[in-house]
């Protein structure tokens, strides 16, 4: 039998389960900072929930297969459709807006690189019933607090921004109408992957004529929000959008963490509005995270629609971020105290002593076996702890017992009561 997990999945042992802790209690206490509540949903979802028609690479990557009642099931490639769902549960009676984080294990059946697995965790931040881009800016903000307190600056990350309207404004110029516009955005997001012909003779069977495939794949060059002016008028809504949340952003005070690319799009259909992707300016690597604005996602599942707007982040590419500058802590175990009885006459004393010790708070590791004092402290030192407590059959004869102070070196013996 095979004994390493299945391809594209990760085992956590102990010590990466401790790395893995460590970065979701910075998702955490950010979510906590801006005022986000977890919610969470089951890993399993009905497969309907994940039926779109855009040609997004996620319907193709889904994990999904019949239960043993003949149901159509799919293990989430994303958490936005659960989270809509539950909006939907609960329409009417929720007091809007919400601020809601999860950190739910995603699957997608994905070609493996650097960065990307079958299987990762997407610390989700999403704003609901926040129709202005004040939310996308308190988002922001939240993200340049996280990379903050695991050590990054923007001269490390950037992140791209712009906005699905931008497409929509051109082809709405152009009197493109229908539902192709997600197809569209879609095939765009594939640009950087797909030679240009390919997208051409795409764009060429949604019926656009040249003159319109050329405005829309042209969309890349656009190099700045005064050159987007240039090209769409100052009145454009989607110029005077781009505007605010920068504007905003400089009242946050992380403008310099941001740049607007026109080349960003996303390959999700339901996105709206902004939308974002951050990334390492050092050795390239996938987005490590990406989000935006996705007002219309309710109505597509039969509800009424409420502004939304959020991020997922991987637990993947940003620990690779974290290992390239070096930023990985040192994480001991929380060990406080050894216990360890020279012989077992010493045990029931010990296991008092042990019981006291964890009552007051502190993590106690019993020695359970006849190790050899030597051993003990060997292990001691490894782990971390902070003391080893000896009973010892003379000095417990005093009503005492032997520490030592891992840190320090110092030894001395102490009544059980003072420990
Ligand atoms: P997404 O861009 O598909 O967006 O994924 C967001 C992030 O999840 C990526 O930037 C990356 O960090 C991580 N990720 C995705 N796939 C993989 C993979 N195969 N291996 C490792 N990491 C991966 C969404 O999923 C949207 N639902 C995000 C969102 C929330 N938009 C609004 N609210």
């Amino acid at each position: 039998m095979k004994i390493t997990p299945v391809k594209g999945t990760r085992d956590f042992f102990p010590e990466d389960l401790r790395l893995r802790n460590w970065l979701f209690s910075h998702f955490r206490e950010t979510a906590r900072l801006f005022n986000f509540e977890e919610y969470d949903t089951p890993v399993l979802e009905s497969e309907e929930l994940y039926v779109r028609k855009a040609g997004e690479e996620i319907t193709d990557q889904l994990y999904n297969f019949e239960d043993k009642g003949g149901r159509r099931v799919a293990l989430r490639p994303e958490m936005t459709p659960s989270l809509a769902r539950l909006i939907l549960q609960k329409s009417g009676s929720l007091a809007l807006p919400v601020r809601w984080f999860s950190i739910p294990q995603c699957w997608r059946y994905e070609r493996m690189s650097r960065g990307r697995k079958r299987e990762h965790y997407q610390w989700n931040m999403d704003i609901i019933g926040t129709a202005g881009v004040t939310a996308e800016a308190e988002l922001l903000a939240a993200l340049t607090t996280f990379f903050q307190r695991v050590g990054l600056s923007a001269d490390d990350i950037m992140i791209k921004i712009s906005n699905r309207k931008v497409i929509q404004t051109i082809l709405d110029n152009l009197g493109v109408t229908g539902d192709r516009f997600e197809k569209v955005c879609i095939l765009i997001d594939k640009l950087e992957k797909v030679p240009l012909d390919a997208i051409e003779n795409d764009l060429k069977a949604l019926e656009l004529d040249d003159d319109a495939i050329a405005q829309i794949t042209d969309i890349r060059n656009i190099s700045s929000l005064d050159d987007l002016e240039n090209r769409l008028g100052s009145e454009a809504p989607v110029v005077q959008e781009l505007r605010e949340l920068f504007s905003l952003a400089a009242s946050y005070g992380y403008a310099d963490w941001l740049a607007f690319d026109a080349s960003i799009v996303r390959g999700l259909a339901y996105y709206t509005g902004t939308v974002f992707e951050a990334f390492y300016k050092g050795v390239s690597l996938r987005a490590i995270l990406g989000g935006g604005r996705y007002d219309h996602l309710l109505s597509t599942f039969g509800g009424k629609d409420i502004p939304m707007c959020g991020f997922g982040f991987g637990d993947v590419v940003i620990l690779e971020v974290l290992k390239e500058k070096g930023l990985i802590p040192d994480l001991d175990s929380q060990l406080d105290d050894v216990v360890y009885p020279y012989d077992e006459s010493l045990r029931e004393s010990a296991i008092g002593i042990a019981r006291d010790l964890r009552a007051s708070g502190r993590s106690v590791d019993l020695i359970l076996d006849g190790r050899k004092l030597k051993a003990v402290f060997k292990q001691a030192d490894r782990t971390g702890a902070a003391r080893v407590i000896l009973l010892a059959p003379d000095e417990w004869a005093k009503g005492e017992v032997r520490v030592k102070n891992l840190a320090t070196g110092e030894e001395s013996n102490v009544k059980p009561s003072d420990l």
